[in-house]
């Protein structure tokens, strides 16, 4: 046999091992939905707006490129989070697309995928296994920079109040880290001094509101920064403000450009809020389930605790650039500023 020959049929017997990656592999095109495809996905809440509008984007996508999409939402619950990907499972879903409520339980599930063939996609929130395919979300301890980098250049000396977010969910001490890079130095000069630090249990803005209500009374109102690791907890740490007559006094971060926040921002009670296209992120969850569901291999641009992934890029907004979320089709203007 000659070599050409070899290298020919050795193209050919692959292209017959491997038909649906062929057109899409490692590439940015779209994945050709042959077959009926199942994807499952199972999401932790619809607390904040922006788990709604993950939600809305991936049946959109869904449905466009005609995949079968069974959704499942837990109330930011393990138990229920558990027995509803259990359920997906036994549906006879092919991909499993899970932003987990509890980084650790979620692993139980990824392996309960695991053993029925199941690839896994991590979505937004790492689940901490080793067994998860791919992780799909933003650069996330880049989120916690941005917040760290805007609050320090807005009050360099003073009392700060730190908080972060949900102990259960990986993302919050990725957001944590990345704004203590900026903090810390700060409170190590001597320059600032953090008064209170806590987590905020379960993301749930009455939790802030009480840690900045209590932090208040304890300093007699002399608070000059607040970290809020998002814009639901930055809205429960307004109100302990506004309690006060402080409102638009204290800078506060945020994150999520939820609709309220934006507001906040344009009236000048919030300082900043962080931008994640989640229409970015839905769409490429929904594209990269089809892609394992055909065996093909998911494009990623870095790697997350030995896990696969691909991190999109985080924006700051603040009242100087609210113009980025009318441009780019998130909110409209008039959403934003009324008619
Ligand atoms: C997400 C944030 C969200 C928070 C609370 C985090 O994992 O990345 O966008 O605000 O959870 O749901």
């Amino acid at each position: 046999m000659n070599k050409r020959f070899v290298v020919f049929a050795a193209i050919i017997a692959l292209a017959m091992v491997f038909p649906a990656t062929q057109a899409f592999a490692g590439g940015q095109s779209e994945p050709a939905v042959s077959q009926q495809v199942i994807i499952g996905l199972s999401l932790p809440t619809q607390r904040e707006e922006r788990w709604v509008r993950d939600r809305e984007t991936m049946i959109a996508e869904a449905s466009r490129l005609g995949v079968d999409l069974r959704v499942a939402v837990a109330d930011a619950d393990v138990a229920q989070q558990a027995a509803q990907v259990e359920n997906l499972l036994a549906q006879g879903i092919q991909v499993l697309i899970l932003a987990p409520h509890d980084a650790n339980a979620a692993a139980t599930l990824v392996e309960e995928a695991a053993a029925d063939g199941v690839p896994v996609i991590s979505y937004d929130r790492l689940i901490l296994s080793n067994l998860v395919d791919v992780y799909l979300s933003f650069d996330n301890e880049r989120v916690g920079e941005l917040q760290g980098e805007f609050i320090t250049s807005q009050v360099s000396s003073g009392n700060y109040i730190v908080m972060s977010g949900a102990p259960t969910d990986n993302n919050a001490a990725l957001f944590k880290r990345g704004a203590m890079k900026y903090i810390q130095p700060l409170a190590d000069s001597g320059a600032i001094t953090i008064v209170t630090e806590r987590a905020v249990d379960n993301w749930l803005p009455e939790n802030a509101l009480n840690i900045v209500e209590n932090s208040l009374t304890a300093n007699n109102n002399q608070i000059d920064a607040i970290l809020a690791p998002n814009d639901g907890t930055a809205g429960g740490a307004i109100q302990a403000l506004s309690a006060q007559g402080m409102e638009g006094s204290v800078p506060i971060t945020g994150q999520d450009a939820e609709l309220a926040a934006v507001r906040r921002i344009v009236a000048g009670t919030q300082s900043m809020t962080i931008f994640k296209d989640t229409r970015e992120l839905g769409t490429a969850a929904i594209q990269a389930a089809i892609t394992l569901a055909q065996g093909g291999t998911v494009e990623t641009n870095n790697v997350v605790e030995g896990v696969p992934s691909l991190l999109l890029t985080p924006h700051v907004v603040s009242a100087d650039n609210v113009d980025l979320l009318i441009d780019s089709g998130y909110l409209t203007r008039a959403q934003i500023y009324g008619d």
